[in-house]
């Protein structure tokens, strides 16, 4: 697996009233990828935004969008992200019922697919899965809101699907999201990690610096 790791800031925790400008603070800085978390009110508790507002960052941006699908039955709006920029799609487990279509769909339509588990969701599902995907998102806090904590036995999946992945020849990236921060970037990576989300840690002050020490820790620990 590649050595290097990714870093993908979370635009929840972005000022909205300058998103424009947020975006492009995210790629003077550095980011790899901008994460786009999607939630309708359903599938967690809280709403965000959709197809308009992901097309407005496309416009704004050349960086790949990640689009983080928090919402039931995803494969009913996999098109609609992809037609505003999408250009990753990934979909919970726990809310699609036909995820081996749904992953197809993602992929003839030119987009990167991922699965993404919920904390406690049994990992089996990704072993199921990872053949199908182009990367497995585990979530480190349970999906809704930004500025959680990182739930410490996500530590410990990680390390087991890269162990996992390695022993099946499977090079599929592992991205990690929720609760991401300069304090346990590096153990995150050293699990086996290859993309870190982060929220709140890179837009709470500098995001160049944010981003610069994100990335500096992660890649120490992998050195
Ligand atoms: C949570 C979202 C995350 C969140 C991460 O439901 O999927 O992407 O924005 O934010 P932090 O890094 O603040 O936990
Ligand atoms: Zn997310």
């Amino acid at each position: 697996m590649n050595r290097s790791v990714l870093v993908a800031p979370s635009l929840l925790s972005a000022d909205f009233t300058r998103l424009a400008e947020q975006v492009r603070l995210c790629e003077q800085g550095g980011a790899d990828l901008l994460h786009l978390d999607i939630m309708d009110g359903r599938f967690v508790p809280n709403i965000t935004f959709g197809q308009p507002v992901v097309a407005a960052i496309r416009r704004s941006t050349t960086l790949v969008l990640d689009c983080h699908l928090m919402i039931i039955e995803p494969e009913r709006y996999v098109q609609s992200f992809v037609e505003a920029g999408a250009n990753w799609i990934s979909v919970h487990v726990e809310a699609c019922a036909h995820l081996h279509r749904t992953l197809q769909t993602i992929r003839s339509l030119g987009a990167r697919a991922g699965i993404v588990l919920n904390p406690l969701t049994p990992l089996e599902y990704a072993f199921e899965a990872a053949e199908y995907a182009d990367y497995v998102l585990i979530m480190s806090v349970e999906p809704g809101f930004g500025g959680q904590q990182f739930i410490p036995s996500s530590l410990r999946r990680i390390e087991r699907l890269r162990q996992w992945l390695d022993r099946h020849d499977l090079a599929v990236p592992i991205e990690v999201d929720g609760g991401v921060s300069a304090e346990n970037a590096a153990d995150i990576a050293q699990a086996g990690a290859n993309i870190l989300v982060s929220g709140a840690a890179i837009f709470n002050g500098s995001i160049e610096s944010n981003i610069a020490t994100l990335r500096q820790k992660a890649m120490a620990a992998r050195a």
